[in-house]
């Protein structure tokens, strides 16, 4: 072959970096071929040299500085999944755009954070940033969204994005366990990011979806703008309730242009059991799409992991190998919108669970405070505790379609009726 290589700089050699070194490694002349030229590292970079990798990198130089490495002239493409959206990271990617060189990244924090001035500045250097590997592991969403469906106008993006979360809830679920056990196992088994609260606050699932929003609805990253709630507060009780009526709870993202603005959600939620999302179990992935003329499009897969990222990040530098060239995000920087942020989500059936004073009276207090805020019953359970008239009794309701302003008033007024024993739950129901 005697097209000139592409010669990668391959900044970070964790999971990510390492699953890319043994792709290249093992694959070198499939991909050649597919690339219609030879795809190298030529330089690495790595907080730690001394640490014991499985992969030889005895054939690569070493950069102490990532930007050093950005700006070798033995790099063409410069490959970031050290990850944090600032120092390094950020350093190093504005160094090689600057230099016209594209990047290719799995950092979803950065790009939450600085998608729109990176994406500018890697037009302004006629150059662009590849991030599949960013959103949903190995699943291509990013291509399915900038290239198989861009004849479409995008409704509505859904995802269950971070498989932490998936795993936890899941495996509440499956063992009858209460989030603190669950959260401690998944602590042990290592699936938690080193702040946890990237993962179990949603963080991590909110850059994710705000990425997915920018390209979907063709405008800026608005990560700041993602109305984000963690799976903390979700109970055993609620996973198994819920359970019985049908639902799952998922920590689910939802994006969607409305006439009152771009709506950017990613909180638990109640799905159907027979929704694409329901059988989703442990860490895997499940992105759905849904465009004017396609309609609904289910994508699921590895979220995570060294083999999935790693896939993800090969298909970009295969396609900068060949030439292909897409916008950051999907569109020239300078026509992305300045999206009006939704200031409420779209109505929504909610499911309610509150204990009540087992006392005549009670119930009917709970249904005159719903119908004076405005809001329908559409089923209603009581499961009296133990069968006796003093005891508490649990309440489950699920409403017609409510603004959550409705709901927020409801609970309220639950509040000043006096037959509440502690907190209601209240938790969106979401129609997959
Ligand atoms: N911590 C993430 C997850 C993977 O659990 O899905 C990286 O985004």
């Amino acid at each position: 072959m005697s097209a000139a290589p592409l010669r990668l700089g391959l900044a970070g050699l964790g999971t990510v970096g390492i699953g890319v070194v043994k792709i290249l490694d093992r694959e070198a002349a499939l991909i050649a071929a597919r690339a219609g030229r030879p795809v190298t590292i030529t330089a690495v970079s790595a907080r730690d040299r001394s640490r014991n990798r499985d992969a030889d990198l005895s054939g690569f130089a070493w950069e102490t500085d990532p930007v050093a490495l950005a700006l070798r002239e033995d790099v063409d493409v410069f490959v970031e999944v050290m990850g944090g959206s600032e120092g390094a990271a950020k350093a190093a990617t504005e160094a090689a755009l600057a230099a016209g060189k594209p990047v290719v990244t799995a950092n979803k924090a950065l790009l939450a954070h600085h998608g729109q001035a990176l994406a500018e500045l890697a037009e302004a250097k006629g150059t662009t940033i590849r991030f599949e590997a960013a959103v949903a592991g190995g699943i291509p969403v990013i291509k399915a969204l900038t290239e198989g469906l861009a004849g479409n106008r995008i409704k509505r993006v859904m995802g269950v994005m971070n498989g932490t979360c998936n795993y936890i809830l899941t495996r509440m679920q499956a063992a009858g366990l209460p989030y603190e056990t669950v959260f401690e196992e998944a602590r042990q088994l290592g699936y938690l990011e080193a702040d946890p609260n990237l993962d179990v606050g949603g963080i991590d699932a909110g850059h994710k979806l705000s990425l997915l929003a920018a390209i979907a609805f063709g405008t800026r990253v608005a990560f700041d703008a993602v109305e984000l709630e963690g799976i903390g507060n979700v109970s055993i009780d609620d996973i198994r309730l819920a359970d019985e009526m049908g639902y799952r709870i998922k920590l689910l993202g939802v994006a969607q242009m409305t006439g009152r603005g771009l709506e950017q959600r990613m909180t638990p939620c109640l799905v159907p059991t027979d929704s694409p999302f329901g059988p989703l179990m442990g860490g895997t992935n499940m992105v759905v799409l849904e465009g004017d003329s396609v309609g609904q499009i289910v994508l699921r897969g590895p979220g995570a992991g060294q083999g999935p990222t790693a896939s993800a990040v090969m298909g970009d530098v295969i396609d900068l190998a060949r030439g292909f060239h897409v916008p950051t995000f999907g569109l020239p920087a300078a026509q992305l919108a300045q999206a009006v942020p939704a200031l409420a989500a779209t109505p929504a059936p909610y499911y309610l669970r509150m204990t009540l004073l087992d006392k005549p009276g009670a119930l009917a207090k709970i249904a005159t405070c719903l119908g004076e805020a405005g809001v329908s019953i559409d089923q209603m359970r009581q499961i009296n505790q133990k069968g006796d008239q003093d005891d508490d009794a649990i309440v489950l309701i699920v409403t017609h379609k409510a603004a959550p302003s409705d709901i927020a008033d409801a609970l309220s007024r639950f509040a000043a009726t006096g037959v509440l024993v502690g907190a209601p739950v209240a938790i969106r129901i979401e129609e997959v």
